[in-house]
């Protein structure tokens, strides 16, 4: 036996049925699919349906990770939700999941760490397990992005989707050095005005819509990326060279080309959904990894570096020997 270790188990992700191209926004917004692929790398996002909120695309993730771990909810010691766009104020979108999946016993809540909220959750996850506070743990990764889009701002409604992924944690002693290797979590409040909302429950009694300048939000994630990417490796004993795959969060098919360069990636070694996607946020990095895992991309004892970064802003990234 060596030391507990926190292992991803299963992954799993929901996304909703309707799939909204970039030639169908130009139907109701000024734009085109030139700019959008050309800028962004998006080419079609999916879109909740009226009356599909948060907690139905986290249930769907939550239950596809749940299967792909053989394991039921009752054997949940916590389900943590990153989400930006909860169903309500109060209570948290996970004690609604916790309730549809049937888990009675443990906790469940939600974090709140905008497109970093995965890399977030996973840190806090590792370190529940590494104290013995859990043995499995369903993290998701899930939101309703369009529903906090201002639809005449088309600087941001083309880059936004809806979606969730989640992977089950569990504490395992018998896997060696397998697991989570490192994880380190930034965040600069400073930067609040370059991404925001402009409005929320104790300011305006509303969510408000997504403010982001777009250019300076580009370079910081340049930037903020490479130099967390830097610190969580110096937390190991491994070098970018060991890296498998990279699977990063989904904002900017330019900014994941930036970085996978940065490292010296081959195109095969980074993991890119956004153009399916768009940007879904704190369910991106697990959407990623979700369909990494099912196409066979990863294989046992491979070094996977997943990062994100968003409003805040936060940063994050972690190393994971699979
Ligand atoms: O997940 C959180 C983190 N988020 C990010 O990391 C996003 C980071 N930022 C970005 O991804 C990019 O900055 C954007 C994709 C948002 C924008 O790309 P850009 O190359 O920085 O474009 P820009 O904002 O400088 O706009 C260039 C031009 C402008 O026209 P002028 O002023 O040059 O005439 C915009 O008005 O493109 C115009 N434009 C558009 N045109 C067609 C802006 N949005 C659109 C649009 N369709 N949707």
């Amino acid at each position: 036996m060596s030391e507990m270790r926190c292992v991803i188990a299963g992954t799993g992700g929901f996304l909703p049925e309707r799939v909204v191209t970039n030639n169908d926004l130009t139907e109701w917004v000024d734009t085109s699919d030139e700019w959008i692929t050309e800028r962004s790398g998006i080419r079609q996002r999916h879109m909740a349906a009226d009356g599909e909120y948060t907690s139905d695309l986290a249930i769907g993730a939550g239950k596809a990770a749940l299967e792909s771990a053989g394991l039921t909810a009752e054997d949940l010691d916590f389900i943590i939700v990153a989400t930006t766009t909860p169903d309500e104020t109060l209570p948290s979108t996970a004690c609604k999941v916790q309730a549809a999946l049937g888990m009675h016993e443990g906790a469940a809540f939600d974090i709140q760490a905008a497109c970093s909220g995965f890399i977030y959750g996973l840190s806090i996850a590792d370190g529940f397990i590494r104290s013995g506070q859990a043995k499995n743990i369903l993290l998701i990764g899930a939101e309703t992005l369009t529903r906090i889009i201002d639809w005449e701002d088309r600087t941001t409604c083309v880059l936004f989707g809806d979606g969730a992924g989640a992977v089950v944690l569990q504490g395992r002693d018998d896997v060696g050095n397998r697991g989570v290797v490192a994880s380190k979590l930034r965040s600069d409040g400073r930067q609040h005005d370059i991404l925001y909302s402009d409005g929320g429950t104790s300011m305006t009694g509303t969510s408000g819509t997504i403010q982001m300048e777009g250019k300076d939000v580009f370079r910081h994630a340049v930037s903020n990326l490479s130099s967390v990417i830097g610190e969580v490796l110096a937390k190991t004993d491994l070098t970018q060279d060991d890296i498998d795959l990279l699977v990063p969060h989904q904002a900017n098919k330019r900014i994941i080309d930036g970085v996978g360069k940065k490292l010296r990636m081959d195109a095969e070694q980074v993991m890119i959904t956004i153009a399916d996607h768009g940007n879904t946020s704190a369910a991106s990095v697990p959407l990623a990894l979700d369909r990494a895992v099912r196409e066979g991309k990863v294989n046992e004892g491979d070094i996977l570096l997943l990062e994100a970064m968003g409003a805040g802003l936060t940063w994050g990234a972690a190393v994971l020997r699979w």
